[in-house]
Parts: structure tokens; sequence; C-alpha cells
């Protein structure tokens, strides 16, 4: 039985104020759900105020990024033990918005994802094509090749330290980012089962547990329809994660299809 995950994904929005009100909001509103895990991806500068707010809490915290390399001469980059120093949890990686407006190919997200899970943090890894790709009919081929820049990279032992540190997968096709046009379960269900069965190819247990979450457009009334598809297994959210109701309310939903499943399971 896989937990629903939902990540909030701030890019770069807030400032400490705002931060503050919604992480409070969020703490409060949170508190009593206990189904799934939750976590905020918050820009770099304001990890310190997000660990402030959240330690002792259900919500974890992480960064959007982060450099493959340990130190050195890397203007504003950040390595993967300065999240870790800041108690993240969590990291994304290979964002749609790294790849097309930072020029972030596969190989240095392959190498980040390395760097990430030698350091203790979960990678999330956001594979999806975009709108031309889409209309292309070339989904499959796009998400198969993002996943293997990372799979076949990865050693036997690597591959088992990346499941240590349950690893995720995020499936954000891009012709859905910010625009508000969400993929239909159905459609999100295919491209979910397609990367399980992929990952199944390497190791069948390790596809059974990684917790593949969707991204794009997700909203507080089409979370609970996303959710309840059997390879969904939550939510990457963008803009609705700095709205306090529309991301409790989309948590929610994970938790009561997370408890739902539960109640399933056991009669
Ligand atoms: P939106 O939820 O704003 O579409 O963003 C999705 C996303 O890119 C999360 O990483």
């Amino acid at each position: 039985m896989r937990r629903n995950l939902v990540i909030g994904n701030w890019k770069m929005h807030g400032d400490i104020q705002r931060n503050q009100l919604l992480l409070e909001k969020i703490v409060d509103g949170l508190r009593e759900l206990n189904h799934a895990d939750y976590v905020v991806c918050v820009p770099n500068i304001y990890i310190f105020q997000a660990r402030a707010l959240l330690e002792n809490t259900n919500i974890a915290w992480g960064g959007q990024n982060v450099n493959q390399f340990e130190e050195g001469a890397f203007t504003g980059a950040i390595a993967p033990h300065m999240l870790t120093d800041l108690g993240c949890t969590y990291v994304i990686l290979g964002h749609s918005e790294r790849r097309n407006l930072f020029f972030e190919t596969n190989l240095t997200a392959a190498a980040r994802f390395d760097a990430a899970i030698r350091a203790g943090l979960t990678p999330v890894f956001c594979v999806g094509e975009t709108l031309e790709e889409h209309e292309a009919g070339l989904t499959e081929v796009i998400v198969a090749s993002q996943m293997d820049a990372v799979m076949a990279t990865l050693s036997d032992a690597d591959f088992a330290k990346a499941m240590a540190v349950n690893m995720v997968f995020a499936y954000e096709p891009v012709w859905a980012i910010g625009t508000g046009k969400t993929a239909t379960p159905q459609q999100a269900q295919s491209v979910h089962q397609f990367i399980r069965h992929r990952i199944a190819r390497r190791n069948p247990d390790a596809a059974a547990k990684v917790r593949i979450i969707y991204g794009g457009s997700v909203k507080a009334h089409n979370a609970a329809d996303l959710f309840a598809m059997p390879d969904v297994d939550g939510g990457l959210i963008g803009g609705a994660s700095l709205l306090a109701d529309e991301f409790i309310a989309i948590c929610q939903a994970a938790n009561s299809v997370a408890s739902s499943t539960c109640l399933m399971e056991l009669t």
C-alpha cells in the first residue's frame, strides 16, 4: 500500500510575511490528516523560515533543485548537504522549468539525482512532454527517454540507495503546468502506469513501491478524481500550493483517498 504524497512547489513566490501566514494556516489545516505525506518546497532563501515553522509538524520541507557538486566555485548554486543541513528531506529535480528556462539537460538532472540520493535526500524526479510532443503522440517516447537518463546511470547499489530514500517520480505534462488544462484522470493513469512498468523492467518490487505523483493544474476541484487512479499516488502542486484553502483541500483529498483505500483493503 503506497501512501499518497502531496508536494507544494512554491516556485519563485513568497516573502517572509506571506510565507508565515501561509505556513501557519497549512500547519493548522493538515494537523489531523494522518493518512498521507505532505511537503512544501520553498525558495532556498526561505528554507530557514520553513524549518522554524514546520519542525515538529506532519509537514516536511524541501528544495526545488540542487547542484550535483559537493562544494566549490559554483556561484549561486546549492549543494545537497546544504539542504540536509537545514532539515530538508525532499528535492525536486528535472522540473520542466529548469529544463526549458535554465537549459538543464537529462544528463544534469541524472547527475543531480545521483548526488541527492547520496546525500540521503528523496529526489522527486519530474518527467513530462510538451504540447507539440503530446500532439505528435510522443508522450511515452519522451517520458521514457527522461526516465532512462536516470535509470541507466544508476548502478544496482545506487538503485538500492534510491529505493532506501523512497525516490519519487512526478509526471508533469508541460502543457498542463500553469495553464489550467489538467490531464484527465485517465490520461494521467495511462502515463503513470507506463512509468511504473518502466521501473518494473529494472526491479518489479521497486516499481510496486515507488510513488508516482501527478503535477499540472491540480486544484481542489480535480484532485480527488486524479488521486483515485490506481497509479496516481498524489500530486505536485504549483499555483494552488500558494493558497492555503486550496492546498489544504488537495491534501484532504489525498488523505481521504488513502484512507478509503486502507478501509477497502481491510474489508
Ligand atoms: P501548476 O499546479 O501551477 O500547474 O504547476 C505545476 C507544477 O509545475 C508543479 O511543479
